[in-house]
């Protein structure tokens, strides 16, 4: 029984496309209308975005596997490509997503181990994340593991505004 993390690089693209196409859907499609779902899985997903993200200098994603199978991603950000003007101290995960057969068995704490490991060595101070109000499940699921609520902002799902709220974890 291994897990093994995996950066991923250009070639990775149509996996990434669709495990961020389930995931969200997963995770995001019983809280919201068809048309705004759409709207923002086309905005979000295209290839072409994908490309561009997965090309930034900036950016860095990772598959997380389980004896082979494929059980989640990480997106984390660090200065300009951070979504909020946090800082060249800060490092934002901006997609922590695991795929449902996968969740409650501690992958999602080993990719918040990863990203606080990548910090570190980049000597950043500040890890954060935004995470829609209505789901609550990530939110527990962060204060559990130490971030707490610094600031929300708005966010467009296809046409309709929601909070994210925003939360944070001071490295030592
Ligand atoms: C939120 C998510 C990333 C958590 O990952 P996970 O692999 O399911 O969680 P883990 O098994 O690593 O849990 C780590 C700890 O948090 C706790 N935890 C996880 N989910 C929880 C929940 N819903 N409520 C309370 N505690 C929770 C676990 O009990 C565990 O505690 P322990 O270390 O004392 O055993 C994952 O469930 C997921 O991908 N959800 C759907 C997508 C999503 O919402 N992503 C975040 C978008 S901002």
């Amino acid at each position: 029984m291994t897990v093994k993390i995996k950066k991923c690089n250009r070639d990775d693209l149509q996996i990434l496309q669709e495990i961020s196409i389930e995931t969200f859907n997963d995770t995001f499609k019983n809280q919201n209308s068809p048309e705004n779902m759409k709207a923002y899985l086309e905005r979000a997903f295209n290839s072409n975005q994908l490309e561009k993200e997965l090309s930034n200098i900036s950016s860095e994603f990772f598959f997380i596997c389980f004896n082979k199978e494929l059980a989640g991603y990480l997106k984390v950000n660090i200065n300009d490509a951070q979504s909020e003007k946090m800082g060249d101290e800060s490092l934002e995960i901006e997609r922590i997503y695991i795929r449902y057969k996968f969740q409650r068995k501690g992958f999602g704490k080993y990719l918040i181990n990863k990203a606080m490991e990548i910090a570190l060595r980049q000597n950043k101070k500040i890890i954060w994340l935004g995470v829609w109000e209505k789901n609550k499940k990530a939110i527990d699921f962060y204060k559990k593991i130490g971030f707490v609520q610094t600031e929300a902002h708005s966010f467009y799902l296809g046409d309709e505004e929601q909070i994210d709220v925003i939360m944070s974890k001071t490295l030592v």
